[in-house]
């Protein structure tokens, strides 16, 4: 049996989130620009995408540029900007064929007109797919997230729409950028760090991690597979204490 067909007959993670880190060391140990990293980066995202299509994953979020790497050298900046654009115009028959549905979670406006229109492109041309989600955070952070969803809390409550006493989690989980998926299953960074790196810090209080040291670019279908096996051999117990003969459901908390 090959590992995905095993993981396959296992409980397949509704929702991965990723940490697509290393292109810079990546390309930096082979003696190139830190934006042929990022290049060969591409190709792993196409390559992951596939496979977690493959495996039967409904929600697949990735963490493609965060807010504070925006205070990166401008040539890094530009040359990301370039391929973004250029991987949404050149992976839509990726998109199609897969019958994948692109959304896009962060701070859009601070993107230029022509990245933007980009985005827009895409997510319309997709949003009739329906298989799996592939959720790109572009200029996200969890803490910028978090202060719109604290803003906007206030303004409903200034206006008298929401009652201090009526806020709950699921009215946070309703604000956040991410209100449309449930909370990510498996959260795995490659790179090496064990660190979040200010991503989805609410949504992740249950995740279970996975960290590997190997470098995004050379993140394999086979590797991805594995972070899969790896969540499968864990208990969530949320918590909670299992009982004897009665496994604990493996949903939200
Ligand atoms: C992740 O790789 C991609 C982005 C943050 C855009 P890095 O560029 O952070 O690569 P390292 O961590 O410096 O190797
Ligand atoms: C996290 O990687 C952000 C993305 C993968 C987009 P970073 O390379 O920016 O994070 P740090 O600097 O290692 O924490
Ligand atoms: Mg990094």
């Amino acid at each position: 049996m090959s590992l995905l067909q095993a993981i396959q007959s296992g409980k397949v993670p509704a929702h991965v989130a990723v940490i697509m880190d290393g292109n810079g060391r990546w390309a930096q140990a082979r003696g190139l620009e830190r934006a042929q990293g990022h290049v060969e980066g591409v190709k792993a995202v196409r390559r992951i995408a596939e496979a977690a299509c493959k495996a039967g994953v409904r929600y697949l979020t990735l963490y493609a540029f965060s807010t504070e790497n925006w205070d990166r050298p401008r040539g890094e900046v530009d040359a990301l900007m370039g391929l973004l654009v250029s991987c949404l115009h050149e992976e839509m028959p990726l998109f199609m064929k897969n019958g994948i549905r692109l959304r896009i979670i962060g701070q859009v406006g601070s993107f230029s007109p022509q990245v933007r229109q980009a985005m827009d492109e895409a997510l319309r041309q997709t949003e009739g797919n329906t298989r799996m989600d592939l959720v790109l955070a572009l200029s996200y952070s969890a803490r910028w997230e978090l202060t719109e969803v604290v803003r906007e809390a206030a303004v409903r409550a200034a206006s008298g729409d929401l009652r201090p006493q009526d806020i709950s989690s699921r009215t946070i989980d309703g604000l956040l950028a991410t209100s449309f998926m449930p909370d990510p299953d498996l959260l795995v960074r490659t790179g090496g760090e064990q660190r979040v790196s200010n991503f989805l810090l609410w949504q992740i209080a249950y995740s279970e991690m996975y960290f590997t040291p190997v470098f995004w670019p050379d993140f394999t279908e086979e590797m991805f597979y594995e972070s899969i096996a790896s969540f499968q051999n864990r208990e969530r117990r949320f918590g909670k204490v299992p009982e004897p003969g009665r496994p604990l459901k493996a949903d939200k908390a």
